[in-house]
């Protein structure tokens, strides 16, 4: 059977650039809720001479993504999977962003792992927006009830969001939240899969020239005054960062998040 990569919001962006990084020995499955985006960006990698299939999903779904992971184990061995899927605070309220990027990655990471066997990794894309919360909102005992109360998990990072005045800066907290969340979500994945040979990690980019970028573009700008490269990130960067993370050669990175945001987080330290 033929390896696979599986990548989640692989229709659009940073996750269709890491699929064009993939060697292209492996069978590619895009996957986004947009099936003509999907039948694009397979016609783009079909064009590079790559096997790609479309799946539709939605990754706010346990059901829809259960889907995925079993079309995807059908088709070939499950190597590489990459959760890219994700809404930014101009798309949605502070549940819809939870529920897609945080409880999207509870899904994604646990209905894979049933699937995946040793030698294979979850790469699941976080932000560097992860890293600007202050710590007393930060409950590490509020995102293990994501695997046990969903309901609960949303109303507490709700109410932790409603601290924030206005409704972009609340969309804002939440979608801080929900990536904090998957920084800490994919270490926790990475020493429970780690026995399996599952290897787990997270990426987080900064802000990246992509539709969902160009969208956070005036919010999301003031943090390159801080950089080290005084730019947005082109998606091509970072499909490249994302799929070297993914590759199995890369095999003793695990358990960590990979900051791929020209420098903006760590510029704040040396800011004068
Ligand atoms: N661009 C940035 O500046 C930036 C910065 C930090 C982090 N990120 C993160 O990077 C990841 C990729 O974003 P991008 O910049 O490449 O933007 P993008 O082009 O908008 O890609 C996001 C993809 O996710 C899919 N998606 C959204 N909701 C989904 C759902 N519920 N189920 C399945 N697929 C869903 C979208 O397709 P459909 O709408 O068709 O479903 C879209 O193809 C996201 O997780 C984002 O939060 C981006």
């Amino acid at each position: 059977m033929a390896d696979v990569c599986v990548i989640t919001g692989g229709g659009s962006g940073m996750g269709l650039a890491a699929a064009k990084c993939m060697p292209k020995d492996k069978i590619i499955i895009v996957s986004g809720r947009t099936v003509s985006k999907l039948e694009r960006a397979i016609g783009e990698l079909k064009e590079l001479g790559y096997t790609a299939y479309a799946c539709a999903c939605d990754t706010s779904g346990r059901s829809s993504v259960k889907e995925l992971a079993e079309y995807a184990a059908e088709t070939g061995t499950v190597k590489n999977v990459i959760n890219a899927a994700g809404l930014s605070p101009n798309m949605a309220d502070p549940e819809k962003l939870l529920r897609v990027n945080a409880l999207g990655t509870v899904y994604i990471n646990q209905e894979f792992a049933k699937v995946m066997q040793s030698g294979s990794v979850i790469v699941d894309i976080s932000s560097n927006s992860a890293y600007v919360l202050p710590k007393f909102l930060i409950s590490h005992k509020t995102y293990a009830l994501a695997e046990t109360n969903e309901e609960q998990f949303i109303q507490k990072c709700i109410r932790k969001s409603n601290l924030a005045k206005g409704d972009y800066q609340r969309a804002g907290f939440a979608y801080a939240l929900s990536k904090n969340f998957v920084v800490w979500y994919a270490q926790k994945c990475a020493f429970e899969f780690g026995e399996k040979g599952i290897r787990v990690c997270s990426l987080s980019p900064g802000l990246i020239a992509t539709d969902m970028g160009k969208l956070e573009e005036k919010e999301g700008s003031a943090m390159l005054g801080y950089a080290a490269e005084k730019r947005m990130g082109t998606p091509e960067e970072l499909g490249f960062a994302i799929a070297s993370v993914a590759d199995e050669r890369n095999g003793y990175l695990a358990g960590v998040d990979v900051l791929v945001d020209g420098g903006s987080t760590n510029g704040k330290k040396f800011r004068k």
